[in-house]
């Protein structure tokens, strides 16, 4: 099964990094404009402009018939939320994905932003998730099961007593948005390949603050919390290397405890 991941070489790595490095920039620059009274269908706008000025593919856009630029997903919903006329308030958190293409290599990175004044309890599900994601980056080292990669994420969040999202998981990435393997964010109960130098991943934890239960809405695309519990979402496409998975979308952090005000 490890036959069927992809090894990347350091040339290879580097156009990636490229295809990273767009994504992250893109989401750097959402951020200013996540403000109360946007709509999301005006973020996503945004982000066409964006995609256009750094001159990349979209990676989402037509994936699967995919109609954003972005997936936009606020509050109640974990991901895939399309860019409509759902006004942005104050104290909520909202989750941007992008996926950049650059000479036919794909990024994809995603992070949750809080907007003004949110719920302590919401800051720290943002600061619980950006931190899994880092904790299971740090397992993305040759030699080492993908099982660690997932068993870190499920062990940092799981004593918070969040839900851990079982329905979507991380995957592979490199000519293709979704490449072999699928990385889910618990250990899972069937063994998983070891990893080797040069695998590339898109590690996504999805956390919520009740049930790790999903439900898609009629649009086919939108996922929701069955109980309406608020989720976030942070992503980074990494390759796996000697000492811990080298991060191609590479950005500032946004969600340590100290940036939010918060301990955990
Ligand atoms: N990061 C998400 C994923 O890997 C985004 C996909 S949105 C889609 O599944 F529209 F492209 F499906
Ligand atoms: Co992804």
């Amino acid at each position: 099964m490890s036959d069927r991941i992809n090894v990347r070489n350091p040339n290879e790595i580097s156009k990636l990094r490229k295809a990273g490095e767009v994504s992250a920039r893109i989401l750097m620059d959402l951020m200013p404009i996540i403000k109360p009274g946007i709509t999301t269908k005006e973020i996503d706008d945004y982000a066409a402009e964006l995609f256009k000025r750094e001159g990349c593919g979209n990676a989402f856009l037509g994936y699967g018939g995919y109609p954003g630029q972005l997936c936009i997903s606020v509050n109640e919903v974990v991901v895939h939320g399309i860019g409509d006329n759902r006004v942005i308030h104050d104290g909520d958190i909202v989750s941007l994905d992008a996926g950049a293409i650059v000479d036919g290599w794909y990024g994809d990175n995603a992070m949750t932003v809080a907007v003004g004044n949110v719920s302590e309890e919401a800051l720290r599900l943002l600061a619980v998730t950006e931190e899994a994601l880092f904790r299971g980056i740090e397992q993305a080292r040759q030699g080492n099961p993908l099982s660690e990669v997932c068993g870190a994420i499920e062990d940092f969040v799981k004593p918070f007593g969040f839900g851990i999202v079982r329905d979507y998981v991380g995957h592979g990435v490199g000519r293709h948005l979704h490449e072999d393997p699928s990385i889910p964010n618990y250990r899972p109960n069937y063994p998983l390949p070891r990893l080797k130098r040069g695998m590339i991943l898109a590690i996504e934890p999805m956390i919520t603050l009740g049930t790790y239960r999903v439900k898609v809405l009629d649009d086919d695309w939108t996922a929701v919390t069955t109980d309406g519990s608020w989720a976030a979402h942070f992503e980074h496409t990494v390759a796996v290397g000697s000492h811990g998975g080298d991060i191609l979308t590479d950005r500032p952090r946004i969600a340590l405890p100290e940036q939010l005000g918060i301990t955990l």
